[in-house]
C-alpha cells in the first residue's frame, strides 16, 4: 500500500474494512467511508477546516451523559433523525400514521394509568382533552393497542429537566379501550427551544440565524401485535413554529386542531365546569409489520 494517491485513496481505504463479518454492518462502515471521502473532495476541505470539525465532534462527546445525548440533537438539527423516521415508513403513505422524532425526554416505564386516564395533577396550564382511536392502515380498531405518552410542563420543560416537576409528570402508558380509543386530560403543550447550553446551539443552530425553537407537541409510541410500533408526534394546528421546527419533525397530517366540544364527560375528567371544553380529536394508523 505504497502508492496511495488522489485518485486511488478512497478505494483503498473502502477495501480495508472488506473484513467487517457483518454484511449490514461492513455495508454501513464502507459506504460512510467512501461518502465521507467524497465530501472531503468535494469541499476540498482544509487541515484547519477538519481540525476544527474534530474539535466541534470532541465537545459534542464532552458534553454528552447517560441523560443528555448532544449527538442526538446533532442527529435532529441536521433532520437526519426525521430522514430516517422518513425511510422508516413511507411519509406519501396516507394508509399509515407517519413517524416524527423521539426526542431526548422519552423515559421508559411510564406509569400505567386507566383508560380515560388524567395527567393534570398539579400542572398549571390550559386544561385539554387529547383523545382517538388506533387502527390497522385498513382502518380496522386495534383494541389489544398500548401507547406511551409525554409532554412538557407550563413552564415548556420535561420532568427531567426541572427539579420542581415529579418524575411522573405528563407521562404515562395505557391500554385501548375495546374500540380501540382512548382519552388523556392533561394540558396543553407549549412551544420550548432545543437546550441552548451545549455545542450545537452555540456553533451551529444560532450562528446559522435559526431560533433552535420547536412548536408545541405531544410525544406517542403506539405498540399493537402484528402492527410496525409508531413513534411520532402530534401538533397543534395554532402553534407559530410550525414551519420552522427546529428538528423538522412537523408533518401536515400529525397537525391537529383544537375544538371546543359541548361534553359533560369531557368536562368532568378534565374537572372544568361544562357545559364545552377545549379537545384534539386523533386517528393513529398503524402499519402491518413486514408489510
Ligand atoms: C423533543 O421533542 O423533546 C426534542 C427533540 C429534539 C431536540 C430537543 C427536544
Ligand atoms: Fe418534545
Amino acid at each position: 500500500m505504497r502508492n496511495l494517491r488522489l485518485d486511488n485513496i478512497t478505494e483503498t481505504a473502502v477495501a480495508s474494512f472488506a473484513g467487517v463479518p457483518e454484511a449490514r454492518q461492513r455495508e454501513l462502515v464502507q459506504a460512510l467511508v467512501a461518502q465521507l471521502h467524497q465530501y472531503a473532495k468535494d469541499v476540498k476541505l482544509t487541515h484547519a477546516e477538519w481540525r476544527a470539525a474534530l474539535g466541534f465532534l470532541h465537545r459534542v462527546g464532552d458534553i454528552s451523559s447517560g441523560t443528555r445525548s448532544e449527538f442526538s440533537l446533532l442527529s435532529d438539527v441536521t433532520g437526519l433523525s426525521s430522514l430516517v423516521d422518513m425511510l422508516a415508513s413511507d411519509p406519501d403513505d396516507s394508509t399509515v400514521t407517519p413517524g416524527s422524532n423521539l426526542g431526548p425526554f422519552h423515559a421508559a416505564g411510564s406509569p400505567w394509568k386507566p383508560n380515560p386516564a388524567s395527567l393534570i395533577d398539579a400542572n398549571p396550564g390550559r386544561r385539554v382533552l387529547l383523545r382517538g382511536r388506533v387502527c390497522s392502515s385498513s382502518g380496522q380498531p386495534l383494541p389489544e393497542a398500548t401507547l406511551d405518552f409525554w409532554q412538557n410542563a407550563a413552564d415548556g420543560l420535561y420532568w427531567q429537566q426541572d427539579p420542581k416537576q415529579p418524575t411522573d409528570n405528563l407521562r404515562c402508558q395505557l391500554r385501548m379501550d375495546a374500540a380501540g380509543g382512548f382519552q388523556i386530560a392533561t394540558i396543553r403543550p407549549v412551544p420550548y427551544r432545543i437546550p441552548v447550553d451545549g455545542p450545537v446551539w452555540h456553533e451551529l443552530v444560532q450562528p446559522a440565524g435559526l431560533s433552535g425553537w420547536r412548536p408545541a407537541h405531544y410525544h406517542l409510541i403506539v405498540s399493537a401485535p402484528g402492527h410496525r410500533t409508531l413513534v411520532t408526534e402530534l401538533f397543534d394546528a395554532e402553534d407559530p413554529y410550525l414551519d420552522s421546527d427546529a428538528v423538522l419533525g412537523v408533518r401536515e397530517t400529525l397537525v391537529g386542531r383544537y375544538q371546543d366540544v359541548v361534553d359533560a364527560a369531557a368536562c368532568a375528567l378534565l374537572g372544568v365546569p361544562g357545559p364545552s371544553c377545549l379537545a384534539m380529536t386523533v386517528n393513529l394508523r398503524l402499519g402491518l409489520l413486514g408489510g
